[in-house]
């Protein structure tokens, strides 16, 4: 089984929520509907919703609901995007200008405000109080990971610990409640919620550290956001805080690493990590991360959800985009 077979016996299910999504963002406000709108219609992965679409069916309970919670945990994705362009100054996502390079940063932050809170609304038609307790209190720690991450901005001293623990805020949360609120609501037992956010939680981290890989060697036209980004932004990811560790490369990264570097210093910095063990030892981390979540599941036996979350996982972590 291939992703896209994956992605195939999904479609028709990734289209109802494709539809609750789009009847979602419809506001009295052109603006606030058209933006939406625009990122929604950019494209993106849908990696969120089809993780719940894939948990909730463990269970064979609540389809309707399962919908409903998938299309929400994109809502959320996508508003802390309008927000996180907002902050990086990005000009390109999903292929396409930002919702900021297309109405100004002032309209960004009340877009990201409005899909939030749109996000909320619909969680409220998913009746598990659980739903609604983790979902607060991720949103919260995404907020958190977000903060630590621009306190660490430019800071080449930082531990290697606090940037494992911001992206397990900023990002894996959202997967591992995909997967394991996902399972809850189609049913699925306490043991299988568990192992199935186990899983969403460990992939979700790989999939950050791909994503900070792709920062370095990505092509921008595939990837569909400007390559060496987190670098200019001072949002400084593993490759990077491997390399200032490395004998002999920790002293010219810190004389090069600084707010206000210029272009020059940017791009030195890049080429020194494409050409040292960098990237592989990030992507080793990454599949460290992989075998995790492979295990997570293994108490699961072999099933459907089984090979499913299996062949996505592997997609995630030999994506290009
Ligand atoms: C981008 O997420 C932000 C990260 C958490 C790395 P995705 O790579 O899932 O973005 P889309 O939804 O496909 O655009
Ligand atoms: C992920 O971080 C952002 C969120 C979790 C909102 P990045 O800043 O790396 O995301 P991209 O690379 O801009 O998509
Ligand atoms: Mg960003
Ligand atoms: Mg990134």
């Amino acid at each position: 089984m291939e992703f896209h077979d994956v992605y195939r016996r999904y479609k028709p299910e990734l289209a109802q929520v494709e539809a609750i999504l789009t009847d979602a963002v419809h506001s009295r406000n052109r603006a606030l509907t058209e933006s939406s709108l625009h990122l929604l219609e950019a494209g993106g992965k849908r990696i969120r919703p089809l993780f719940a679409l894939v948990c909730g069916q463990y269970g064979g309970l609540n389809r309707e609901q399962v919908y409903i919670f998938a299309a929400a945990m994109e809502m959320v994705h996508m508003a802390s995007l309008v927000h996180d362009d907002v902050i990086d100054d990005a000009e390109i996502r999903r292929g396409n200008p930002t919702v900021r390079s297309a109405y100004g940063d002032a309209a960004a932050m009340y877009v990201g405000d409005y899909l939030f809170a749109k996000a909320i609304e619909m969680l409220g038609r998913v009746p598990f109080d659980q739903v609604h307790t983790k979902m607060s209190t991720a949103i919260v720690k995404m907020v958190e990971g977000e903060i630590d991450q621009i306190e660490d901005f430019f800071n080449v001293n930082q531990a290697l610990r606090r940037y494992f623990r911001r992206i397990q805020r900023k990002t894996a949360l959202l997967h591992e409640l995909s997967c394991g609120l996902g399972a809850l609501i189609g049913g699925a037992s306490p043991v299988a919620v568990r192992m199935m956010a186990r899983f969403g939680r460990f992939t979700g981290m790989a999939f950050q550290v791909i994503d900070d890989i792709l920062d370095f060697v990505g092509d921008e036209r595939v990837v569909g956001k400007r390559v060496g980004g987190d670098l200019r932004q001072g949002n400084l990811t593993l490759p990077i805080l491997y390399t200032l560790r490395q004998p002999g490369m920790g002293a010219r990264m810190r004389s090069l690493i600084h707010e206000h570097m210029s272009e020059a210093a940017v791009e030195q910095v890049l080429s020194l990590i494409r050409s040292t063990d960098a990237i592989p030892f990030a992507r080793g981390i990454a599949n460290r991360y992989m075998e995790k979540a492979v295990a997570a599941l293994s108490p699961l036996g072999v099933s459907r959800v089984h090979e499913e979350l299996m062949v996505i996982g592997a997609f995630m972590n030999q994506r290009s985009f």
